[in-house]
């Protein structure tokens, strides 16, 4: 059933996550209807020694953009549970405080539905489900195949971020220990990349279109990039970030999901398992990495964190090629680019095509067709074009077929990835959360690399922040067939 109350519990509740993303989500999807007062409550839980006011006083400097009543509003669904992570009375106090709320909500055929979202570090991830599972499950569903009441039941579902471990055993390993107490149905593995306007998009982009259809294989499809830069390094995280490195950080979860929605084949329907079917199938395509095709950096002052040890070889910045062994792809090298304090900051797929034959116009230098979708900021796509320069000559120049999101769609506020992952969970579709076979197909990709970067074995070419990276990267896409073309923005008129 999907009435009844709903109790949202945010473990880790004054950490930075949870302050800067989860909070200010749930109250946008309060602001938008999403949740009413009187059918939601919050409850937050972590260490600190708090009143609910402490909390919600913490949390009112990060919603921004609304009404001081709104806010106000929003805050008093807030309620604050202190406790361990590691103790049972903590959680029994978490339970206690839900169960009141829902019997003073709830009448006989009611039901209770339970999210649980872990903004946690991952040291305590074991324990904190442990103790869900031991004192705070919905008490009339106790896992999706055992119902307790016929007259009352619900959910309860969890919703955890990564690191999902640090290579393949270790996430084999949580997943076996999250498995034995929740069923998969239950537990929500997020990736927020997954919750982007234009990655969402990508499904319709293929397959909704004729005129991708034939063209997004081999034949004509010469490479193909995706990018993420940050024009900031990793600020005050070093301790946390150099222990992970931006191969785990990025390029493993948020670069590999927007990878194979480019290339996996075309799902049966829209049932999130058969979307999820062809991720892992297209995972297991991809062929080991090659250490030539390997470029990773650590930009120079990232040692100056006193949090990070001074031999430190984590990357910062890295580029990898993958190979896909199969029919449509076979021969097209996916650079997987990621950095931190770089020049600038963006997101983007660039999926380059292959020159046209038998060129009439010697055009070829102007550059070639290239279908670019930027997912931050400023979204948009456009398509790279050769055209006649307009004018009395017959002569050539590139331009774009653009669709900027904020000239085409002026009016349409998009929503925030967190804010429609969260929703997705209260209304238990699993389609843009990452399944257990999938995430061990994506650690099985980049595992040996990591470890052979951890024992030394890869060696990180310093770079100056706010550039590009090590050159070594430039000239490696080059390499592998990329041709460089200018960048292009839609600037609103002021
Ligand atoms: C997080 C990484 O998952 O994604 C951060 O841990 C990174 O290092 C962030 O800054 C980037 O997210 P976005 O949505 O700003 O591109």
């Amino acid at each position: 059933s999907e009435s009844g109350c709903l109790s949202i519990v945010v473990l880790g509740a004054s950490g930075d996550l949870a302050k800067k993303k989860t909070f200010p989500a749930l109250f946008h999807l309060f602001q938008q209807g999403f949740l009413q007062s009187g059918e939601v409550h919050i409850f937050g839980y972590a260490r600190s020694n708090l009143s609910d006011d402490g909390l919600r006083e913490r949390i009112r400097g990060y919603l921004k953009g609304a009404s001081d009543e709104h806010v106000s509003q929003f805050l008093q669904l807030i309620k604050y549970v202190s406790g361990s992570y590691d103790s049972g009375e903590g959680f029994e106090s978490l339970n206690n405080a839900i169960s009141e709320y829902e019997t003073s909500k709830t009448n006989e055929s009611g039901s209770s539905r339970r999210l649980f979202y872990l903004a946690l570090p991952p040291s305590v991830y074991p324990s904190v489900s442990k103790m869900i599972r031991s004192y705070c499950m919905n008490p009339f569903v106790a896992s999706i195949h055992v119902v307790l009441s016929a007259s009352r039941t619900g959910w309860s579902r969890v919703i955890v971020e990564k690191p999902f471990g640090k290579d393949l055993d270790s996430a084999e390993e949580l997943s076996s220990q999250l498995g034995e107490l929740f069923d998969e149905h239950q537990l929500y593995r997020i990736d927020h990349y997954l919750g982007k306007e234009l990655v969402q998009n990508l499904l319709v982009l293929r397959f909704a279109n004729r005129l991708f259809l034939p063209l997004w294989n081999r034949d004509n499809i010469d490479n193909v990039q995706i990018v993420f830069r940050e024009d900031f390094g990793t600020e005050g995280r070093g301790g946390y970030f150099d222990q992970y490195g931006i191969i785990r950080d990025i390029i493993q979860n948020h670069l590999l999901q927007v990878f194979c929605l480019v290339a996996m084949e075309k799902p049966v329907s829209l049932k999130p398992e058969h979307i999820r079917d062809e991720k892992v199938k297209v995972l297991q395509s991809v062929s080991p990495i090659k250490y030539d095709e390997v470029v990773i950096g650590q930009y120079e002052g990232y040692k100056d964190d006193p949090t990070v040890p001074d031999d430190s070889n984590t990357p910062t910045f890295a580029s990898v090629v993958l190979r896909v062994h199969n029919e449509r792809w076979e021969g097209v090298p996916f650079i997987l680019k990621a950095g931190k304090a770089l020049s600038s900051r963006k997101a983007e797929i660039r999926v380059q095509f292959k020159d046209a034959p038998g060129d009439i116009f010697r055009c070829k230098k102007q550059g070639r067709n290239e279908f670019v979708i930027r997912l931050q900021p400023s979204e948009a796509m456009y398509m790279k074009l050769t055209v006649k320069k307009p004018g009395l000559e017959m002569a050539t120049e590139q331009s774009e077929l653009d669709l900027s999101y904020g000239l085409r769609y002026q009016d349409v506020k998009i929503p925030e990835a967190y804010e429609r992952l969260i929703l997705d969970t209260i209304r238990g579709d699993q389609q843009h959360f990452v399944r257990r076979d999938e995430l061990k197909a994506a650690w099985e990709i980049f595992t040996p690399l990591l470890h052979d970067i951890d024992a030394g074995k890869l060696k990180s070419i310093p770079y100056k922040p706010g550039t590009r990276g090590p050159s070594e990267a430039d000239e490696m896409s080059t390499r592998m067939g990329y041709v460089q073309t200018h960048g292009y923005i839609w600037i609103p008129p002021t």
